[in-house]
Parts: C-alpha cells; structure tokens; sequence
C-alpha cells in the first residue's frame, strides 16, 4: 500500500488498517501530538508504517485480542458478525495496532450506525490484549482510527463506554451535550458522541447494526 506512512509513538509498531476490501488505505496520522503515551523506550521511539492489506492473520488476531481482553467469546462474536454485514461493516475503518515485536495487540473498529435517520459510526468494540494494557496502545489505535473516519467524511460517533477513557478523545455523554439518545437507557456517562468534523450533530436516537442485537 502506497502513501500511508505515517509516524506513530511508542508502544505501537504501526496502527493499520485490517481491510482490504476498501480501494484506498486513509492515511494514518501522527499520533505523537496530545497526551504522549507512558513507558516509552528506547527500543520503541517512533516507527514509520504502511498499513496493509488485511489477511486471514489479521482475522484470527482481532478474534484472539477480544477473547483475551474480554475473557469471553461475546465481542470476538460480534466482530465477526459485523464483518459479514455489507450494511454495518465499513471499509478501511477496522484498525489493528502491532506492539513492538510484531504482535497484533490492539483492535478497534467503526461501523455504520444512524441516529434516527441520518448515518453515523458506532466505536465498539475496542480491545488490547491484557499483556499490553495500559500502555497506550489502546489510545494509538483509537486515534487512528477515529482519524480515518475523519478523513473517510465521517461526522459523528458515538461510544457506549468506559466514561473515564473516552473523553480523552473528545467524546462527551451524548445525550446532555448533543441530545443524542441511546436506544436503551444507559448512562449519560457511559454514552458518549463526538462530532468529527466539528459540526453539530443531529439530534434523535441511536439505532446500532443489527449485529449489536440491540432494540
Ligand atoms: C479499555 C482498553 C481498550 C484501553 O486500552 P489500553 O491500551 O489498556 O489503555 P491506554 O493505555 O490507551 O490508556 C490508559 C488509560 O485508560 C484508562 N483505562 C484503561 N482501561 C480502563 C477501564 N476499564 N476503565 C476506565 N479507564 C480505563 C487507564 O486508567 C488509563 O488512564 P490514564 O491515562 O488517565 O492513566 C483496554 O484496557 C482493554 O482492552 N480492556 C478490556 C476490554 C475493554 O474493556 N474494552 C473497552 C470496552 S468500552
């Protein structure tokens, strides 16, 4: 894949993208401004990448990064059912980062969600395998990938989540801040949206994929 170079900090030997299925890789952007990430080393400075194509490894790892980090087969499932849903799967926006040793460590993935009728992306699941947890490779892929989506047209997306992790990406609870609701009551803390291009998102109820198998 041409052009996609980009620099990435430390723990991440690259973020890159795990579809093939789309014609043109967005490029991944530098990752270093912003919160620097901890334990940084000098084996593990910044690494140039080009993200390629996805393969049946990429299938596998993605499998075993959410078994791992969730400790149940439930996300692993859920990825892999999106990944055969033309209408929820959006391509070139599934992102694997590699720790240094070449090791698929963290997976995060958009798919197409809508809030009432108008499309937006839905951020789930994230994953890092528990070895390289909390060492920023969560943030790394997240960042990537949320830029990708930036520079795919995307505008808005939202994440049910941990409400002390994704505000640092600029996600805020959807429904106070944005009058975005949920499809079930959840939290205001723990339902987050971020608008991506800096418009105003539209406000209405979030309908996930079907995958989500939520109503
Ligand atoms: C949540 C997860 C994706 C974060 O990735 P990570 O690489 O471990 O985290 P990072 O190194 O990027 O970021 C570390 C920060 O995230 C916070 N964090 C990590 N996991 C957290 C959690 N479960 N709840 C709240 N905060 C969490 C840490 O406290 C740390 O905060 P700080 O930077 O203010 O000190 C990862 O820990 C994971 O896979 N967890 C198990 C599966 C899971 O819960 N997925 C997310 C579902 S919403």
């Amino acid at each position: 894949m041409a052009g996609g170079g980009a620099e990435i900090p430390w723990p991440c030997a690259g973020a890159r993208c795990d579809d093939d299925r789309h014609e043109r890789h967005p490029r991944i952007p530098r990752l270093a401004r912003g919160r620097r990430p901890r334990h940084r080393g000098p084996d593990r400075g910044p690494r140039h990448l080009a993200p390629p194509p996805e393969t049946a490894a990429d299938t596998a790892a993605v499998r075993r990064i959410h078994l791992a980090a969730f400790g149940r087969a439930g996300e692993a499932d859920l990825v892999d059912a999106l990944r055969r849903d033309p209408s929820a799967w959006l391509p070139g926006l599934s992102y694997v980062a590699d720790a240094p040793d070449g090791t698929p460590a963290a997976h995060a993935l958009l798919t197409r969600c809508h809030i009432d009728e108008v499309p937006a992306v839905a951020l789930a699941p994230c994953a890092v395998l528990p070895a390289y947890q909390q060492r920023g490779a969560g943030e790394a892929v997240i960042r990537a990938l949320l830029e990708a989506a930036r520079a795919a047209g995307e505008r808005t997306a939202i994440v049910l989540g941990h409400p002390p992790y994704y505000p640092r990406f600029g996600f805020a609870p959807a429904a106070p801040r944005f009058g975005i609701l949920p499809p079930q009551p959840w939290p205001d803390e723990a339902f987050m949206a971020l608008s991506l291009d800096g418009s105003t998102p539209p406000r209405g109820t979030v309908r996930y994929a079907r995958a989500f198998g939520i109503d």
